[in-house]
């Protein structure tokens, strides 16, 4: 096939990352979207989970996966982590020549902008710690009251297959009662691997009071990125590597998504 410098380009495909598999609640939703745009996603499995790392380990694990991405090829990079996007994001940010979209930053303005008053987030300790919900929905309305409550092991409830267990359950459904304490009108679930815990989730509390960012993610992403989208009209390639336990990430992923293969890098 014969392609223009500009339609290379447009054809290049975007990396995903997040410390496992939760970034697929936001490829997943990426691909029902965009199906035919070409994808990378990385799982950093050896250092996840990322939410009880400081914030040096965060930009070195974030600098070695947008090093991987860049020696790939890739038009754009998604951040599909927010305890990433949080800490290493600004650092990060110039240091790559194709756009990177972190998911705080990418959806504050539109979470901001719903007639919200009183928001609780809950996301991991690294993300709750850096206040970076807080600033950045403070940003677009200063008068939004923003709640910060972090849940430290619900990222191991879904990478070690323990969403139906005892410890899981009342885990979730203390964070809940914190959470609706303050009142809140809706509650983020700001990290990617929360929405695998929908079903615990909403024992507790209504679904419709639960925003999980990746859907006005994967719009700001496709409205951005409009001009350099893959005009070929096939489904895209897709690749899936992993730092750590191949397996482990395939068998998790099935709630999300259906990872063919998944190759070892690191
Ligand atoms: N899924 C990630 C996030 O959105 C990271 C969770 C972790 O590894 O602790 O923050």
């Amino acid at each position: 096939m014969n392609h223009t410098k500009t339609d290379i380009n447009k054809c290049a495909p975007i990396g995903f990352f997040d410390s496992g598999v939760g970034g697929l609640s936001v490829y997943a939703r990426f691909k029902e979207v965009l199906p035919n745009e070409n994808t990378i996603y990385f799982g950093d499995l050896k250092n996840m989970p990322y939410g009880n790392k400081t914030k040096e380990e965060l930009i070195g694990f974030a600098r070695n996966i947008l090093d991987f991405m860049k020696s790939k090829g890739v038009k754009a990079v998604v951040i599909a982590c927010n305890t990433s996007s949080a800490i290493a994001y600004d650092i990060i940010k110039d240091d790559y020549d194709f756009k990177i979209y972190p998911i705080i930053q990418s959806c504050a303005k539109v979470i901001s902008s719903m007639s919200v008053k009183n928001i609780a987030v809950f996301a991991t300790q690294a993300t709750i710690n850096s206040h970076a919900y807080k600033t950045e929905l403070q940003k677009y309305n200063p008068k939004i009251s923003v709640t910060e409550i972090a849940c430290p092991k619900w990222t191991n409830f879904v990478e070690n297959n323990m969403l139906s267990s005892k410890e899981c359950t009342d885990d979730i459904e203390a964070k809940i009662k914190q959470a609706l304490t303050s009142n809140p009108d809706k509650i983020i679930l700001g990290c990617t691997h929360y929405p695998y815990l929908i079903n615990n989730l909403t024992k507790f509390a209504p679904k419709e009071i639960f925003i999980d960012p990746a859907e006005i993610f994967v719009k700001f992403i496709q409205t951005d990125l409009k001009e350099k989208l893959n005009p070929n009209k096939e489904l895209g390639n897709e690749e899936f590597y992993v730092s750590a336990a191949p397996e482990n990430f395939m068998n998790n992923a099935k709630l999300f998504y259906n990872v063919k293969n998944c190759k070892l890098f690191s």
